[in-house]
């Protein structure tokens, strides 16, 4: 079981990576474009706080270009590069080459079963089922975490299941629970995984009393 940010804000990575509780990054175009930055400065600027796996999404309209574009990112920043790469057969293609040859693929925008078994057959490191933008399309995204865990167990597929679009800390519980073995969340949702009113309303007591 581990986590991981999802997030191209530096200085958020940053404020959270010495709770020693993070044990990857995860980012998108649409993450990157937020920042306002230029990527590349992006990552290396998470690189350099001691991330150890950044997943950093490559563009491209066939496999040759994603798999050149993958190979670039390598060789820029070594083996804490995760290719991230689109769940389209030209996607899987490039999957298959890149994994082949060593490199850790995480599939991304993967929304089915059927995906999920092509990325094993590929040999991608991680698959990143989208649970929140199947909620949003009225689709059930945690029952697909089950499911998708429920086949690669019966099939021994060591591909790890990464739970991306995770919107609240419910469903980082409950991904868990239906066998994810990864949570890529927001810095807000870490943040609120370790709050609970109770707590605050007991702690409150405990320091009166340890003043009594
Ligand atoms: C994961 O790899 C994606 O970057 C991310 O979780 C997408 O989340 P969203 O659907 O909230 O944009």
């Amino acid at each position: 079981m581990k986590l991981f940010l999802d997030t191209a804000i530096v200085s958020d990575i940053e404020e959270r990576l010495d709770t020693g509780l993070i044990h990857g990054i995860t980012t998108n175009p649409t993450l990157i474009k937020k920042s306002g930055r230029d990527p590349w400065q992006v990552y290396s600027d998470i690189i350099e706080l001691g991330v150890e796996d950044l997943s950093i999404e490559v563009n491209g309209d066939t496999s040759k270009e994603l798999i050149a574009n993958g190979v670039a990112v390598n060789k820029n920043y070594g083996n804490v590069a995760t290719i991230k790469l689109p769940c389209t057969i030209e996607g899987l293609k490039a999957c298959k080459y890149l994994s082949n040859i060593g490199l850790r693929v995480n599939m991304t925008l993967v929304f089915s079963v059927s995906q999920a078994i092509l990325c094993g057959l590929a040999g991608a490191t991680y698959i990143s089922p989208f649970i929140g933008r199947m909620d949003d399309n009225s689709l059930t995204g945690l029952s697909l975490i089950a499911d998708i865990s429920k086949v690669y167990k019966k099939q021994f597929i060591n591909t790890i299941i990464l739970a991306a679009s995770v919107r609240d800390v419910q469903s980082v519980g409950k991904a868990f629970e239906l066998g994810a073995d990864i949570c890529t969340i927001p810095p807000k949702v870490f943040d609120n995984m370790a709050k609970h009113a109770l707590t605050d309303v007991g702690l409150e007591q405990f320091n009166r009393d340890f003043l009594a």
